[in-house]
């Protein structure tokens, strides 16, 4: 048939990150200011090429522990059919192994610095746990993450609350259970904040959110310094300046620097340069009319993971040491002592350590197109596809096969067309109902994003290591969809 002999075809090369010692300086030309084109850069048309061999795993995008025994897809030492034959399908699988690394590697990489991980990217008790144990702090956007965090016993000073919008019941609880930093994010909030810290007898420190004006190379919807979106305060407008007016006018709040978070799933450096500048511009304008010079600077997250082959995937030690030179420079060209650096990778920590498992349903070809395989998931567990145009690597992960490719669509059982995981992708032709496909990268904002979207449970998430597998968030069940309706 047609689309089984389609020629494999590359439609062009993505702009890939800048890697090298050299990197910042020569990828500085790429950030400009925001403008009315901010973000629009999206992925390009695809499909791309068909693999040479459809059963490999490419090291850079699958979790540090998977291979291949005996044809089946391990990870952490677990088979992925005894993953689904002992928790069910669709699953979440976390190599436990490589989240704690990348732990490890961006503590090591900003030893002098400080790392949160931004629990937004995944977060349930057990990964708050190895968080807690790997000696990183924690970003929380939400009561709701900072009750996770508190119920495994989470120092509160390790914690900071992010937010555009926190309730006084929120900013609240952060003022009396003493969360190490609150990143004030509006006017009302300062006032809340002086409230509150009086009511409490507290002396929270506190961030200013500033908005640089930085066009982020990423989706609209996860870039976040161009002035037109609803985070922080504008540098430019100046009202950046007058928060921290407000802040020090208040005697029971204490300013302890500024925050910077450009957008997300970022491949090059070059925003957070500019970011740190003009980051920087502030620190100066504070200590001239104030007096004061603020200690931290907070860069945010954001560090880009590749998804597919030929993704960019960053050196973290090369980022680290950018920032830092970043950082160092702009200081002392502006006469100040260095700040404290805080970074606050989410997805570059969760995200290539999740795979998710889904078993394979309809199998239907589309004459002169494509095959679209349908799997017992989609837009409820994974909606990054649909909301963003998200790319993914999926692998037939139950078995090896040497059949020929077929361009297909990896596509849920919702009841939409835009339900779909991957949208193009080679699998081989003698797929079968019933066996299991593999999605890799999906460790960050699949299960935080996950919805009942036609009323589907959201899947079980287990950690694997060691070649033993633990249910660290279990399976909805009929009852969970039910619970709370009258
Ligand atoms: N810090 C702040 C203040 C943030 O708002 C975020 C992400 C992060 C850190 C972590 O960013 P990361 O290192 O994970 O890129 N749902 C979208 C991503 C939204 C990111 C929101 N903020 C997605 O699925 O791509």
């Amino acid at each position: 048939m047609y689309f089984r002999s389609i020629v494999s075809r590359q439609v062009g090369t993505r702009p890939t990150g800048i890697t090298g010692s050299d990197s910042l300086d020569r990828v500085s030309r790429f950030a400009h200011p925001a403008g009315d084109r901010h973000a629009e850069v999206l992925p390009e048309e695809r499909p791309p090429h068909a693999p040479a061999d459809l059963n490999t795993l490419d090291p850079t995008i699958w979790p540090r522990t998977s291979n291949r025994v005996g044809g089946s897809v391990t990870i952490g030492g677990a088979d992925v059919r005894d993953l689904v034959r002992e928790h069910g399908s669709p699953l979440y699988v976390v190599d436990e192994e490589d989240f704690r690394s990348r732990c490890r590697d961006y503590r090591e990489a900003f030893a002098d610095g400080e790392v949160h991980y931004a629990g937004k990217a995944f977060l349930c008790r057990e990964v708050a746990r190895w968080i807690m144990q790997e000696g990183l702090g924690l970003d929380v956007c939400s009561a709701g993450e900072l009750a996770v965090a508190l119920s495994v016993g989470f120092p509160p000073e390790r914690i900071t609350l992010h937010g555009n919008n926190k309730s006084l019941a929120e900013l609240e609880r952060a003022v009396e259970t003493g969360v190490g930093h609150i990143v004030a994010d509006s006017f009302e909030e300062i006032a809340r904040l002086g409230f509150l810290a009086d009511k409490h007898g507290r002396r929270p420190q506190v961030m200013i959110r500033v908005t640089v004006g930085v066009e982020a190379h990423t989706h609209e919807f996860i870039a976040t310094a161009h002035d037109d979106q609803k985070f922080g305060f504008s540098l430019s407008s100046g009202a950046a300046a007058e928060a921290a007016r407000r802040i020090l006018a208040l005697p029971q709040l204490e300013l302890v620097g500024l925050h910077s978070h450009i957008g997300s799933q970022i491949t090059d450096t070059a925003g957070f340069e500019v970011a740190a500048r003009r980051l920087a511009t502030l620190l100066v304008q504070i200590k001239e009319e104030h007096g004061v010079v603020l200690p931290e600077l907070d860069l945010g997250g954001g560090y880009g993971i590749p998804y597919v082959e030929g993704d960019t995937a960053l050196d973290v030690k090369e980022i680290a040491d950018g920032l830092r030179g970043i950082v160092a420079n702009v200081a002392r060209s502006a006469g100040l002592p260095v700040p404290k650096l805080t970074v606050e990778p989410g997805r570059a920590i969760a995200g290539l350590a999740g795979v998710t498992l889904y078993e394979v349903g309809t199998i239907k070809d589309v004459e002169g197109l494509r095959t679209y395989v349908s799997i017992d998931g989609g837009m409820s567990d994974n909606i990054r596809t649909a909301l963003y145009g998200a790319e993914y690597t999926a692998r037939l992960a139950s078995r090896e096969s040497s059949s020929g490719p077929m361009l297909s669509r990896l596509v849920g059982k919702h009841c939409e067309s835009g339900d779909m995981v991957v949208r193009d992708l080679w699998l081989p032709q003698d797929l079968a109902t019933g066996d299991l496909i593999a999605v890799a990268g999906t460790g960050a904002y699949c299960r935080s994003l996950a919805n009942n979207y036609n009323y589907l449970p959201k899947p079980a998430v287990v950690a694997v290591k060691d070649g033993v597998s633990r249910v660290i968030v279990r399976r909805e069940t009929e009852d969970d969809l039910l619970r709370g309706q009258l």
